[in-house]
């Protein structure tokens, strides 16, 4: 692999970023940001690739931020350094990332879930937020990503007391979009992922940004949003292409402009 702790494999048209550093369950360091910053970026920038799998491994996805790592940081430290601000680059990614979920997502782990745009969660997964038995509290989306999903009630209780969940409940509450068997996890993930790049590069990516604007913003203005997306797709070619596919009957033929 080109890198440290993360293995990249093409399946056709999605890119499978697997994390790989299984002596510390997958925990992230600065090397972990690294190497999964690079190669979002380049299934992001591969013009062949149209969805991005996220997984780890059966055991764990991520069991966190790296403890032994963080322990003798100081406040100037993390505060100076942006601790772990680069992680959320992946969210940059225009490209739509599925987070498979199996085994630990803990902490930063869960975090780094929530990033990605979907979660499916293997009937093995544990989701939580344990920063409260280490003394400290979750620090890349924690307390906002996973309360804008799941609501206060869950996410409260959840930070306050670290306590984990498994998939089913997951999906009870909509932190996951579906659960499957351990051992079909990924290749599910990766058939949807497929599915996904089958559509316009474009739309794809305008539907991506119209629903992450519902985090950031109000009802009406994100309503605004929404319609001047919908205008804009009507200046692609792929616009002609889906609907004159319908009206003669046929499969469309995307060429992403
Ligand atoms: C460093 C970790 C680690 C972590 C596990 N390991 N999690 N090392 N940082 N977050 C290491 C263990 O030290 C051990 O290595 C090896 O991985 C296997 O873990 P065990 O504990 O022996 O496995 P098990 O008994 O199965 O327990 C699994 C576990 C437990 C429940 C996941 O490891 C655990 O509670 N981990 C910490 C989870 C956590 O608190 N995460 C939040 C971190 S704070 P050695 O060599 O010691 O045997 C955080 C802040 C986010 O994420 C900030 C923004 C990103």
């Amino acid at each position: 692999s080109a890198y440290e702790t993360v293995l990249v494999e093409k399946r056709d048209k999605v890119a499978l970023i697997q994390l790989n550093r299984p002596k510390a369950l997958n925990s992230i360091n600065q090397q972990v940001i690294e190497d999964l910053n690079k190669a979002v970026l380049d299934a992001n920038a591969d013009n062949g690739i149209g969805a991005i799998v996220l997984t780890g491994s059966n055991r764990a996805f991520a069991a966190g931020a790296d403890i032994k790592m963080m322990e003798p940081l100081s406040f100037s430290d993390t505060y100076m350094g942006g601790l772990f601000n680069d992680l959320e680059n992946i969210t940059k990614a225009k490209k739509p990332i599925i987070a498979a979920v199996n085994g630990f997502a803990l902490g930063g782990g869960c975090e780094l879930a929530m990033m990605c745009d979907f979660i499916y969660a293997g009937e093995k997964a544990k989701f939580g937020q344990p920063e409260i038995t280490l003394g400290v509290l979750p620090g890349a989306g924690g307390t906002q990503r996973l309360t804008r999903s799941v609501g206060k009630s869950k996410a409260m209780e959840m930070c306050l007391t670290g306590n984990f969940i498994d998939a089913q409940e997951a999906k009870q509450i909509g932190l996951a979009a579906q659960v499957f068997p351990v051992d079909e996890l990924v290749d599910r993930a990766v058939a949807v992922g497929q599915k996904i790049a089958s559509f316009s590069k474009v739309a794809v990516a305008l539907n991506k940004e119209a629903v992450n604007a519902a985090y950031e913003t109000t009802l009406q203005l994100g309503l605004d949003y929404e319609k001047r997306l919908f205008y804009a797709s009507f200046a692609t070619k792929d616009q002609k292409e889906g609907m004159s596919a319908f009206r003669e009957k046929r499969k469309p033929q995307f060429t992403d402009e």
